[in-house]
């Protein structure tokens, strides 16, 4: 008895011990090295920067409108239920209602082509981004290129009323900015990979690449939600190309800082890692498992059957509107889903709304959007090189109150270079929600960075 007891105290100690190294020895990063994935084989293109244009064809807006006039899609929410068991049908009639008769496809488009655009074969795959340099720069003031990115379920139309603020000179700056905005590969006017792989890693490889084509061996970075994902990557893989990341998503998910998490848990008065302050952000524990997994139900399902999945979202745009617009809802303020009207109006115009929705739907891409999530959290994912290797250049974090939230304390564990933090009122969709506020926060953080690198 006493025997087998010693033995597997031993084993124990052996294993944690071994699990502690695995801990500590630190993978190394894949070689980097050129894919393709687009059609065919590897191939040199010839491969200019092509202006483009959005010009949907007649077709496809009549085909558009034949689908909101016949669906079978508004089942009568239950009794005293605003958004609780999904999208509430009745608010979903009023945007449709909205969508068909007042939503006005070609002067959106022209509104949408008011920033130059382009796209450029990377990889074998053609990505589109928006290009706005800045009109008139005054003497002294030195032009950065930013590279600005999305994520899932936005676009390059979140950025439509932030460009103008960061392209434009201000009082007590020597810089501005210079904005690369692209969609990420299968998402909107980019065209999507056609084998799996295309992960963070290589999107951010594609980026970089992208920024090269342009004329920047050097840049800075913004995103928030998967556009963060993708830049982190970026900035863990290709340290000289970056110059410094403002990210509106800084999340910390390293193995020890589960540990820290928990422990911060235990009582308020000792928090450790997290601000007193913010301690009710982050705890009590069981309300955020529980809210966890009550919002994260959409990214299980995309990250194992995506496929699936698409076949309704790209086909019914009813279907589109209510599973992208409840994320506007939850990720503005998780508290709107009690609300009759969703809170939706309270920043954005139905307008904004559908924008973004018709980018996913004229192209088609809901299913190819959805794909990011298979090709990021997979069984490789866990043990990903790239989440043991902290980020080393400068970063900026601006937290929203009601976004994702990362502790004081553990920021530590994957920024090694944390020059700015801050914390606004708002929500998931700052660009688009408080541009004002965003934009600020991009001109304070990257001065401080430019301090740091002394003045790149
Ligand atoms: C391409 O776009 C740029 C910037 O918008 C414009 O100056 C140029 O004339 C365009 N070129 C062509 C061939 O249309
Ligand atoms: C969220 O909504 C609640 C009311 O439902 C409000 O008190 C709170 O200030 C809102 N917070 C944010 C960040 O919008």
């Amino acid at each position: 008895m006493n025997r087998i007891f010693v033995c597997s105290i031993a084993i124990f100690v052996v294993y944690i011990g071994w699990k502690v190294n695995d801990f500590m020895v630190k993978p190394p990063l894949p070689e980097v090295e050129d894919k393709w994935w687009g059609p065919g084989t590897p191939r040199k293109v010839d491969n200019p920067i092509r202006n483009f244009t959005i010009q949907i064809p007649d077709e496809v807006l009549e085909d558009l409108k034949y689908r909101l006039d016949h669906h079978r899609s508004f089942t009568p929410p239950l009794e005293g239920i605003q958004h609780q068991y999904g999208f509430n049908t009745n608010l979903l009639k009023k945007i449709v209602d909205f969508w068909r008769m007042k939503y006005n496809w070609r002067e959106r488009e022209k509104y949408l082509n008011k920033y130059p655009q382009f796209k450029v074969n990377v990889d074998g795959l053609d990505v589109h981004f928006i290009h706005v340099k800045p009109d008139k720069v005054p003497e002294g003031v030195k032009v950065l290129p930013l590279l600005l990115v999305h994520g899932w379920p936005g676009s390059v139309r979140e950025f439509y009323d932030i460009l103008p603020k960061l392209t434009t000179p201000r009082e007590g700056y020597d810089f501005v900015f210079e904005v690369v905005a692209p969609h990420i590969p299968g998402y909107g006017f980019s065209q999507a990979a056609v084998r799996p792989g295309l992960g963070p890693e290589h999107i951010g490889h594609m980026f970089k690449k992208l920024m090269e084509k342009i004329g920047h061996k050097k840049f800075y970075m913004q995103a928030g939600d998967f556009g963060h994902i993708i830049l982190q990557h970026l900035a863990i893989w290709f340290p000289d190309s970056v110059l410094g990341f403002h990210s509106n998503f800084c999340v910390v998910m390293t193995p020890t800082s589960y540990i820290k998490h928990l422990v911060s848990a235990i009582s308020p008065s000792f928090p450790w890692y997290v601000r007193p302050d913010h301690y009710d952000r982050v705890f009590p524990i069981k309300e955020k498992i529980g809210s966890r997994l009550r919002e994260t139900g959409y990214l299980h399902i995309q990250a194992t059957r995506p496929d699936t999945l698409g076949v309704g979202i790209n086909d019914s745009p009813v279907g589109l509107a209510a599973y992208i617009l409840e994320k506007f809802i939850v990720g503005t303020n998780n508290t709107f889903l009690e609300r009759e009207d969703g809170g939706l109006e309270e920043y954005y115009t139905y307008t904004d709304l559908i924008d973004n929705l018709m980018i996913y739907w004229v192209t088609g891409s809901a299913t190819t959007s959805f794909r990011l999530y298979a090709e990021t959290f997979n069984k490789e994912y866990f043990a990903s090189p790239f989440r043991r290797h902290p980020v080393q250049i400068p970063v900026a974090c601006a937290r929203f109150e009601k976004d994702f939230y990362a502790a004081d304390g553990l920021l530590g564990e994957v920024y090694a270079n944390l020059v700015h933090l801050s914390d606004h009122f708002g929500g998931h969709f700052a660009a688009l929600q408080f541009p004002e506020v965003l934009a600020n926060d991009v001109f304070v953080a990257i001065q401080k960075i430019r301090q740091k690198n002394i003045l790149k």
